[in-house]
């Protein structure tokens, strides 16, 4: 049923990619149905009495149509808050992207959108052999990279940009302004938006909550 797949990656950990994720989806819902977040692998759960629990998988969940389970959204939960592969090497498994893609087949098979969250930045390892940026580029799906303005963000983004296209293609950008604002906001905008490859989809200003951020994409294809 899903004709579109989405891949959202970020410069690095903890620069919007979970906000920016709920955004789309509740923008996607509110523009042509059903929408489903991906979170495949999570590292950095609590113990509850229903199983590990990670808190990125918890907001996709809410902001994606009513009727999936806890599991259906994130298929790999560790507890620690480290990278991944290490996470599952404590736990004495490998990610099997094999068990990512089954999940993603049956949230694709019952939504028109599946919005999927990567962990940390693009190059982040899955397993001992894979990164997820082997696995999306196997996938075929476009990549939206999330840019935390700060400073460093246009180093950043230029490497994650340079990586993704190498073999994916950057279906746009959005510029997440995270509390404090830097100095020169804007013309640390136009700086990356002059550099990067794709279009800025949208400016997320300090404190702006998915709602108000779903309605100001503007872009190719899924916006217009
Ligand atoms: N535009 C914004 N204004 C204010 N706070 C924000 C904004 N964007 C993100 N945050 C906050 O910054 C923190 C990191 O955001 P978020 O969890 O979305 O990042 P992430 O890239 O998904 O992180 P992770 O790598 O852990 O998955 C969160 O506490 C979030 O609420
Ligand atoms: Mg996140």
């Amino acid at each position: 049923m899903a004709d579109a797949t989405i891949f959202v990656t970020g410069t690095d950990t903890g620069v919007g990619k979970t906000r920016i994720a709920c955004a789309l989806l509740q923008r996607l819902r509110a523009q042509s149905g059903t929408a489903a977040g991906f979170k495949p692998v999570a590292s950095g759960a609590r113990r509850t009495p229903q199983g590990l629990r990670n808190d990125d998988a918890l907001e996709l969940l809410a902001h994606s149509t009513p009727g999936l389970d806890y599991a259906a959204v994130n298929p790999c939960c560790f507890e620690p808050p480290i990278a991944p592969h290490l996470a599952a090497r404590e736990a004495g498994m490998e990610i099997d992207c094999a068990v990512l893609d089954a999940a993603h087949a049956r949230l694709a098979a019952g939504h028109r959108h599946v919005v999927v969250e990567g962990a940390g930045g693009w190059l982040v390892p899955l397993n001992s052999r894979q990164t997820f940026a082997d696995w999306v580029a196997e996938r075929g799906w476009p990549v939206l990279l999330v840019v935390a303005v700060r400073l460093g963000c246009i180093n950043h983004a230029l490497l994650s940009a340079e990586a993704i296209e190498r073999r994916c293609r950057l279906f746009g950008w959005v510029a997440n302004v995270i509390p404090p604002a830097p100095e020169r906001l804007q013309e640390n905008i136009e700086s990356l938006r002059e550099r990067l490859p794709a279009p800025l989809l949208a400016t997320a200003g300090a404190g702006a909550e998915p709602a108000a951020i779903a309605r100001i994409f503007r872009g190719p294809g899924l916006f217009e």
